[in-house]
């Protein structure tokens, strides 16, 4: 899987956004190393603090499925001018399994920039911090 592949399938996602409050689709795409992918869309609510990213929405279904410490890389896509870059509570929940986890993030347009999760998120916390 080319970081182009995981990006393309970040866009695929939005369709699939359930957008009626922001109007802002955000796809993403989790690699794990055995090859399977996991993809994600955002979820609104009229509740807005309810709302789940795509980003989650992708590591929650690969967690429910068994994977935890097999994640590679995540491709995140967005349709604004700006990269699509992770929020916050997003960093820390992929940190928790994928410190050293690397991220392409994506704009409208399709093109992209890879980073690390650890530039993303530094000094994170996560479970060895409570060792
Ligand atoms: N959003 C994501 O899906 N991922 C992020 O990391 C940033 C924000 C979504 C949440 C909401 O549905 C929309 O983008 C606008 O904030």
């Amino acid at each position: 899987m080319t970081d182009q592949a995981l990006v393309n399938l970040a866009f695929e996602m939005h369709r699939y956004s359930y957008v009626p409050y922001s109007h802002f689709p955000v796809g993403a795409a989790l690699l794990c190393a055995d090859g399977t992918v996991f993809t994600g869309c955002n979820v609104e609510n009229a509740a807005y603090g309810s709302t789940i990213c795509a980003e989650r929405t992708a590591l929650v279904k690969a967690v429910s499925e068994g994977h935890r410490d097999d994640f590679v890389a995540i491709a995140i896509a967005g349709q604004g001018e700006d990269f699509c870059w992770p929020c916050g509570p997003c960093r820390q929940m992929l940190f928790e399994f994928a410190p050293n986890l690397h991220v392409l993030v994506a704009r409208k347009g399709g093109d992209f920039v890879t980073l690390e999760l650890s530039d993303l998120l530094p000094h994170g916390f996560g479970p060895k911090s409570l060792e």
